[in-house]
């Protein structure tokens, strides 16, 4: 593809922070994922210019492979510049107050991507910096996983509006929240599955059908697995134990091991049923290596999606977009 000179319009998404994938509306996440699948075909020669003389400072508090290479490459190819720092030394709030540190940055970089704990200091952090802040990852949410899922759930569907679904395991964690948020707001169906222990509240529930009210999406739970992933287009999993949650993880493994996506379980979902995972994945915990490992499994998909939507992101959020053509 080449790049045509005929502009779309601005980026409404300029200078904005990226911390829920509530902060954007259904019609801005759309036009990224036009974005991410614009730039997912382009010659890489032609992106080399897109940030140049822009630096994203990237600060992460927990372990990663994914997020960290993925926003690495993805700055390096439209031409940037990346700071990666990791460790306590650089974790919001231990040496200086979030705001502190956040208008401190601000003077020397263009962008900052946060992995953190705590949701609270990084929107304090957010709200005292004065270029984009992305969340990489909090105890709250992942909307860059949402972004890199939805971005697949479209290519293997060639939408998302209609479909169902189902999200089974840990219903309260960071990635099921971000999933969940943006797949109502594309007009998804979504169906948890989870013990009470882990199943998001009413008011939650309420909040993911109000998302959804203009687009025709909608949130319920089951306790039953079965009834979760049945007829399903897309069965949903993640970790039973998330980072920083390691004191939960025998309550966990016993109250999670039924949700497990197993073959007998992924068999109730459409025969054309997609299997989706952020990775890591434990085999043989939330899911097994003949469903992964499977035939209609996305998660390689899911993993290189993340790369071009956050292209996709870092160019709307640093740029008016000028010369692209979506
Ligand atoms: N899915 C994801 O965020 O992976 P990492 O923890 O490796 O970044
Ligand atoms: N829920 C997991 C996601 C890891 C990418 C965690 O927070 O550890």
């Amino acid at each position: 593809m080449t790049v045509s000179y005929v502009a779309g319009p601005a980026s409404t998404l300029f200078g904005r922070h990226f911390l829920e994938v509530t902060d954007f509306t259904p019609a801005e996440l759309r036009r990224l994922l036009d974005l991410a699948r614009y730039l997912k075909v382009q010659a890489r020669s032609e992106q080399r210019t897109l940030l140049r003389d822009r630096t994203l400072a990237m600060l992460f508090e927990k372990p990663s492979l994914r997020t960290r290479v993925s926003f690495e490459v993805a700055m390096t190819q439209l031409g940037g510049d990346v700071f990666f720092a990791q460790g306590s030394e650089f974790m919001i709030g231990a040496r200086e107050t979030p705001e502190d540190a956040a208008r401190v940055l601000s003077r020397y970089v263009d962008a900052i991507v946060v992995r953190t704990h705590a949701h609270e200091p990084l929107q304090r952090f957010a709200q005292s910096a004065s270029v984009p802040v992305i969340n990489a990852l909090s105890a709250r949410a992942h909307p860059c996983q949402a972004l890199g899922d939805m971005l697949t759930i479209q290519e293997r569907f060639g939408g998302i509006a209609g479909l169902r679904i189902a999200y089974v395991g840990d219903a309260r964690n960071n990635v099921a929240a971000s999933l969940a948020e943006a797949a109502v707001m594309l007009g998804a169906t979504v169906q948890f599955g989870c013990p009470p222990t882990h199943r998001p509240s009413e008011s939650y529930l309420a909040k993911l059908d109000a998302l959804g009210s203009q687009s025709g999406g909608s949130a319920r739970a089951f306790s039953n697995a079965v009834r979760a992933v049945r007829e399903a287009d897309v069965v949903y999993t993640d970790v039973w134990t998330s980072m920083g949650e390691e004191r939960y993880r025998e309550r966990n493994d016993a109250m999670l091991r039924p949700y497990a996506v197993t073959e007998e379980l992924f068999s109730y979902a459409q025969p054309a049923a997609v299997f989706m995972h952020c990775l890591p994945a434990h085999r043989g915990e939330e899911t097994v290596a003949g469903v992964i490992d499977g035939p209609r499994s996305a998660v390689f998909d899911e993993a290189e999606n993340r790369m071009h939507a956050q292209k996709a992101l870092l160019a709307a959020l640093l740029t008016e977009l000028k010369g692209i053509p979506v």
